[in-house]
Parts: C-alpha cells; sequence; structure tokens
C-alpha cells in the first residue's frame, strides 16, 4: 500500500467533527425509515428494543470504527492494512468502499424524492391528491417518470460532488455547521406542531405505551440492523471521519454525543410524524410510503400544513444530503490516500460512476420494471445486499478485527488518547466496553447476519 505523500486533511473543530459525524449518522434512516419500521412493528416496544440496541451495540462498534480511523488516519482500506499488514484484512476494508458505491447509487434516488416534493409541497400539488391513495398514485407518476426521477437523483449528486469536492473543512465541516442546527431547528418546529395538533395524545400513546406482544426475535433483529444503520456503521463511514481526528480528542465522548442526537432526531421526527397521522386519523403501519404518500395528506388536513409540508421537505433533503456526503467520502478518501488522485477529480469522477451505478435502480421505477432478481426490482437488490449483507458483515468483522485482530492490549492505549480524564473518572466505562466489543457485538451481529441470510434463503425458495 502506498505510503501518504500529501498532508492528510483535518477537522477544524471538535463541534465540527461531532456535527459532520451526527450528519452521517442523522438521514433518511432517522425520519424515513425509523418511523415506519416502528410503525409496523408495534410503536413504543419496538422503539425501547431499539435504543437497547444502540446503546449495547450501536455505541460500542462506533467507538471501534472511529478509533480505527483516528489510529491510522486512513480510509478504510489503508487502515486496516496498516494495523494488520494484510492484504485479506485490507480487501475486507475495501469492502467498505464497495459498500459506499451501492449505498449512495440508491440512498441518492430516495433523497432525490425528497428534493422533488420540496418543488411538489412550494407548488400545493398536496392539495389536488389529499387522499393517501390518490397521493400512492401521484408518487408513483412521479417515480415513474424517468425525467423527474433520475433529473433530481442526478441534482442531488450534484449537491453531494460539490460539498465533497469543497474538502474536509471547507465542504464537509462548513456545510454541516450549517445544515445540522437548521435542520434542529426545523425538526423542533415539526415536532410542536404535531404536538399542539387536536388527538396529538394518541400520537404520543403510541410511540411511548409498549405493546410488548409485537415483539419477537425478528423485530429484535430488525432493530439491531437499523441501529447499524443510522449510526452509518459497517462500512467505514464513521472510520473515514474517524481519519481526519487528531489524537487529543476524546473518541469515546464524541461518540455518546454522536449517538445521542441521532436517536433524539428519530424520536422528534417520530413524534412529528405520529402525532400528525394520528391527529388526522390514518395508519402510521402504511410502510415505506408513510413519508411519501401518507404525510402529503396529512398536512392538506393541519392548519398551516402548506407550510409544515415544505419544511417537511427540506428537512429530509437536508438530512439526506449531510448523510450521502459522508458515503462519497468513503469512497473519495480511499482514491485519494492510496491511488494518489486529487479529491476534486475524485469527487466528480467517482460521484459520477456513482450515478451511472444507480441508474438501473432509478429505472427500476419504469423501464426496468419488470426485471426482477429473487423477485426484487434492482433497486431492493442494490439495498438488500446493502444493507443487510454488507453492512451486518462489515460490522461484524470491524468488532472482531478490533477485539481479536489488532487485540485489546494495542488498542486499549490509542482510545485512552483525548479520553484520560474520563477513564480516570469512570474505569467502569471501559470495562464495559471491552466485554461488549469483544465478546456481546460479534455474537448479536452475526444473527443479524445470519437472519439477512435466512430472508435471502426464503426469496429463494419462493423462487424455485
Ligand atoms: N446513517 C444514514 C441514515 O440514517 C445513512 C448512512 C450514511 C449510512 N452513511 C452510511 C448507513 C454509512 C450505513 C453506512 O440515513
Amino acid at each position: 500500500m502506498a505510503e501518504i505523500d500529501q498532508i492528510r486533511e483535518k477537522w477544524g473543530s471538535k463541534i465540527g467533527f461531532v456535527l459532520a459525524a451526527a450528519g452521517s449518522a442523522i438521514g433518511l434512516g432517522n425520519i424515513w425509515k425509523f418511523p415506519y419500521i416502528t410503525g409496523e412493528n408495534g410503536g413504543a416496544s419496538f422503539v425501547i428494543v431499539y435504543l437497547i440496541c444502540i446503546a449495547v451495540i450501536g455505541l460500542p462498534v462506533l467507538i471501534a470504527e472511529i478509533l480505527i480511523g483516528r489510529t491510522t488516519q486512513r480510509n478504510p482500506v489503508g487502515a486496516f492494512y496498516k494495523l494488520s499488514q494484510s492484504k485479506f484484512w485490507a480487501s475486507l476494508g475495501g469492502l467498505g468502499v464497495i459498500a459506499g458505491f451501492l449505498i449512495l447509487s440508491y440512498y441518492a434516488i430516495i433523497a432525490g424524492w425528497a428534493l422533488g416534493y420540496i418543488i411538489e409541497s412550494i407548488n400545493g400539488n398536496f392539495y389536488l391528491w389529499p387522499d393517501p391513495t390518490s397521493a400512492a398514485g401521484h408518487f408513483n407518476d412521479l417515480v415513474s417518470n424517468n425525467y423527474w426521477n433520475i433529473g433530481y437523483f442526478a441534482f442531488f449528486m450534484l449537491l453531494t460532488i460539490a460539498i465533497v469536492f469543497g474538502g474536509v473543512q471547507r465542504g464537509i465541516e462548513r456545510a454541516s455547521k450549517i445544515m445540522m442546527p437548521v435542520l434542529f431547528i426545523l425538526l423542533i418546529i415539526l415536532m410542536i406542531r404535531g404536538l399542539t395538533l387536536p388527538g396529538a395524545e394518541k400520537g404520543i400513546n403510541f410511540l411511548w405505551n409498549p405493546d410488548w406482544s409485537k415483539i419477537d426475535a425478528k423485530t429484535v433483529l430488525l432493530a439491531l440492523g437499523h441501529a447499524f444503520f443510522t449510526l452509518s456503521l459497517g462500512m467505514g463511514a464513521m472510520l473515514t471521519y474517524g481519519s481526519y481526528m487528531s489524537e487529543d480528542d476524546n473518541i469515546p465522548t464524541a461518540a455518546f454525543q454522536i449517538v445521542f442526537l441521532d436517536t433524539l432526531v428519530a424520536l422528534i421526527a417520530g413524534m412529528a410524524i405520529f402525532t400528525s397521522v394520528f391527529s388526522v386519523g390514518l395508519d402510521p403501519a402504511a410502510g415505506p410510503g408513510l413519508i411519501f404518500h401518507t404525510l402529503p395528506g396529512v398536512f392538506v388536513k393541519m392548519p398551516g400544513g402548506y407550510f409544515f409540508s415544505i419544511l417537511f421537505f427540506i428537512s429530509l433533503a437536508i438530512a439526506a444530503l449531510t448523510s450521502s456526503i459522508s458515503l462519497l467520502e468513503v469512497v473519495v478518501s480511499y482514491y485519494v490516500d492510496e491511488l494518489k488522485w486529487k479529491r476534486h477529480k475524485a469527487a466528480i469522477i467517482l460521484g459520477f460512476i456513482i450515478f451511472l451505478i444507480g441508474l438501473p435502480s432509478a429505472l427500476s421505477f419504469n423501464l426496468f420494471s419488470d426485471i426482477k432478481i429473487f423477485g426484487l426490482s434492482f433497486f431492493e437488490v442494490v439495498d438488500f445486499l446493502a444493507s443487510n449483507i454488507l453492512l451486518p458483515f462489515g460490522g461484524l468483522l470491524i468488532s472482531v478485527f478490533v477485539a481479536w485482530i489488532w487485540g485489546l492490549d494495542k488498542v486499549i492505549p490509542n482510545l485512552k488518547k483525548g479520553a484520560e480524564k474520563l477513564f480516570e473518572n469512570y474505569p467502569i466505562t471501559l470495562v464495559f466496553w471491552k466485554i461488549f466489543i469483544k465478546y456481546l457485538s460479534p455474537v448479536l451481529i452475526f444473527l443479524v447476519f445470519l437472519n439477512s441470510i435466512g430472508i435471502l434463503d426464503k426469496i429463494i425458495e419462493l423462487f424455485e
């Protein structure tokens, strides 16, 4: 692996890193996916299981990922190579880079819908299709229109490229410092709107009163998988962001702040959405269409809905953008570190390649809608491969690597750098982290992985 000759970029400030990493974590996962899977899985009980997964697996693995990055100051491939001197582990880091290509290629399509829906809401189009069925029809018309679908996808990729093009401090950090506070403010406004609607208490009950009959092994694994996705774990995004940190930065505290902000935003989004959905008597278990089919109909019925619908889709687009830049950055950092590309060239060329990779997924809503692989469209295959296979596999490798290959005796002194006071005052935190990362995380993540494969088996069975 090539050594670095150009000076590697760094974050300008601690808060800059935390906001950028929280920006990566907070995304479609929080505002689109978390509410709909909570809605489908019984509300509060799912939320509680999810919170446990975040604390027990999410936080320890997040600390491990950031630590690999900060210690090596490299992209995922270079980082694993540097610590293990093994081509095998380096190639596993390469899976992270591949996951970056794949996830962004479909993530940016959904993000493009969010951009398109900003314009829909400004044009007042929701008032033309006010009930969920006709709103769904309108949504299907839009996404099966190639100009609309691919146009917004391309536009969103351009925004992502422009920020990564600007570099770590002047692109990613600056964009996060502006966009994250705006996102928080918009979501809080939306939550207050939701809470002040008549009938809001039904939504609050749904989110906070557990119904344990809805929880089984499958829901636990679903929550665990989502904990991974929402914290951007398992493919080296947090590793890459960690690689721009300095040794005097406190990793456990930063990781805790990232997890806290990510969870807070999921809950705020959940409150905003469920209070609104219940107040107009719609179905919280509408699935992936909850945001694009159900919410437009909610907005048209609420006072000030025109205004709040615009704010909502702006929030969604901002959240997606601060996540997509972290996905592109993983790929770019690999080409910059290892292949000595210039950042500007890497951002443009790789961004364009990701756009091309995404085209079959985008077209799967129209031209390719008849092409099914194991019964799934292109879009669904890429999503499944990336979120259900590559991420848990990557997370498993990261915890195994840190605890068993790199070795805790070498890991701990690195982790302590910048966090001396924390571990002096609360030595128990270190004990917990060691147990979690060495035993609990690998076992639990392995179960998630097996579950994903099990789903795959069933799909194959169905089509044999
Ligand atoms: N965490 C983001 C979300 O919740 C998605 C995301 C960004 C991601 N980067 C990632 C997921 C890296 C996994 C890995 O929407």
